[in-house]
């Protein structure tokens, strides 16, 4: 994909559905007494994963109007082959969580970047749960042996993670008694949310502990999942940073444990607003608003990214970094040292990239610090087939000298296929 500069981006859209909700809705839709039906479902790849995998375990899913809709009421059975996750960690994992609560065997596989990538998160808490899970060195393909009567845990999580916290609030729905995740770092409650939303209470403690009563069936409904909020930013920061634009989000994901780029860019000189916040089924979503340009100096305390922020900015890293090198005095992230682990090494492909756009970067085990602000310059970028880089270079590239070209750009299907052809349609140049 060869991206030239852009003046700025403009104009009004509406993004297909959040990935991440798209995934819990799916997996609660199966698992639900009644029918439900799910409007502006995700269009990434990833979510399409969920869903095949859900119809090999037998759930009755059609494609109508638009909409998903889920038979409900249903047993899960043996599926036949493997059950292929793709590039989803989210697929795999909670899913995981929600094959160990049900009384058959199935495998769990995916492509060689999921493969890579840890999975004794999951096992260990499932495990402590009763299910019997086999694994290659911690790493999938994983061969579960569920149970319908799990015991109920209380589990503090090594790590800042949704998808293992989900995977055990899942697992918790076929525990008899109360099932407690401890977390160190706030992480993204949608499943929280949803549970509440589709009639299974959650309760959300103080101390960072949620707890799910088991053993609870969901009641099937309907819900129309919000704009993706990861997908906005990368229109949010191009429209900040390029001075002349005017951009209007409708319908967008407002949870606040995934929109704190949009706090983090406001407080870098961004012109950010938002309004019309409604719910559906407990997500919040709203209209964002962006005035290209960036004024005032932020400090040094809002130039650093660090602790219990992380994880509610985990995949607009690489973004952030690409922003952070043009806002005065750069920017430094710590405390990611889980963006090595994610669909790529995110740390090392921010930090080769943005070097080789001219930037300034020193590379940490645990973050990046960024040189600003700096002129780019356009260059050959290497994707690592990780969407979430070729978008966030694809940004870079409005914002640079001379033409870019980004490798391996077609993996951004995996999260946003439509995304170059919106980029496209609102760059002005
Ligand atoms: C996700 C959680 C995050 C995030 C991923 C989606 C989810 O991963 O990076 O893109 O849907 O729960 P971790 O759970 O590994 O932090």
């Amino acid at each position: 994909m060869r991206l030239t500069p852009a003046r700025s981006i403009s104009g009004r859209l509406r993004l297909p559905g959040d990935k991440s909700i798209s995934h819990r809705a799916a997996l609660i839709a199966a698992l639900a007494d009644g029918v439900s039906e799910i409007s502006n479902f995700s269009t990434a790849v990833d979510c399409a994963s969920t869903v095949t995998c859900l119809r090999q375990l037998g759930v009755s899913v059609e494609h109508k109007h638009n909409k998903l809709i889920f038979a409900g009421s249903q047993k899960l059975i043996t599926p036949r082959r493997p059950l292929d996750c793709g590039n989803s960690g989210s697929t795999l994992r909670i899913l995981a969580g929600v094959l160990a609560g049900h009384d058959l065997t199935a495998q769990l596989t995916g492509d060689e970047s999921l493969s890579s990538r840890p999975m004794r998160r999951i096992i260990e808490p499932l495990e402590l749960m009763g299910a019997k899970i086999e694994a290659t060195n911690g790493k999938a393909p994983l061969t579960i042996q569920g149970s319908d009567r799990l015991a109920p845990i209380i589990y503090k999580l090594p790590v800042a993670s949704a998808q293992v916290k989900s995977a055990i609030l899942f697992a918790g729905l076929h525990a008899e008694g109360e099932t407690t995740v401890i977390e160190t770092s706030p992480s993204r409650d949608h499943t929280e949310r949803l549970f509440n939303g589709f009639g299974v209470p959650v309760t959300t403690n103080p101390d960072l502990s949620v707890t799910v009563a088991g053993p609870a069936r969901f009641r099937g409904g309907a819900i129309t999942i919000p704009g993706d909020a990861s997908s906005a930013a990368y229109f949010v920061a191009a429209a900040m940073l390029l001075p002349e634009s005017r951009l209007t989000i409708e319908g967008a994901g407002l949870n606040p444990t995934r929109a704190a780029f949009l706090s983090v860019l406001s407080s870098w000189g961004g012109s950010i607003s938002t309004t019309g916040l409604q719910t559906e089924r407990n997500e919040p979503f709203g209209t964002i608003e962006v005035h290209g340009g960036i004024s005032g100096a932020a400090s040094e305390a809002e130039r650093t990214l660090s602790r219990s922020i992380i994880p509610s900015l985990i995949d607009e890293l690489p973004l952030l970094a690409v922003a952070g090198s043009q806002i005065a005095g750069g920017i430094r992230i710590r405390d990611a040292a889980e963006l090595r682990l994610k669909e790529s090494d995110r740390l090392a492909a921010t930090a080769s990239n943005l070097r080789a756009m001219g930037a300034e970067v020193e590379e940490f085990d645990d973050g990046l610090w960024v040189s600003g602000p700096t002129q780019l310059q356009g260059a050959l970028i290497d994707s690592h087939g990780d969407h979430r880089i070729a978008m966030a270079f694809a940004v870079a590239a409005l914002l640079a000298k001379g033409e870019t070209e980004i490798a391996g750009a077609e993996c951004v299907g995996i999260s946003f296929p439509e995304f170059f052809t919106l980029l496209e349609s609102l760059a002005k140049r």
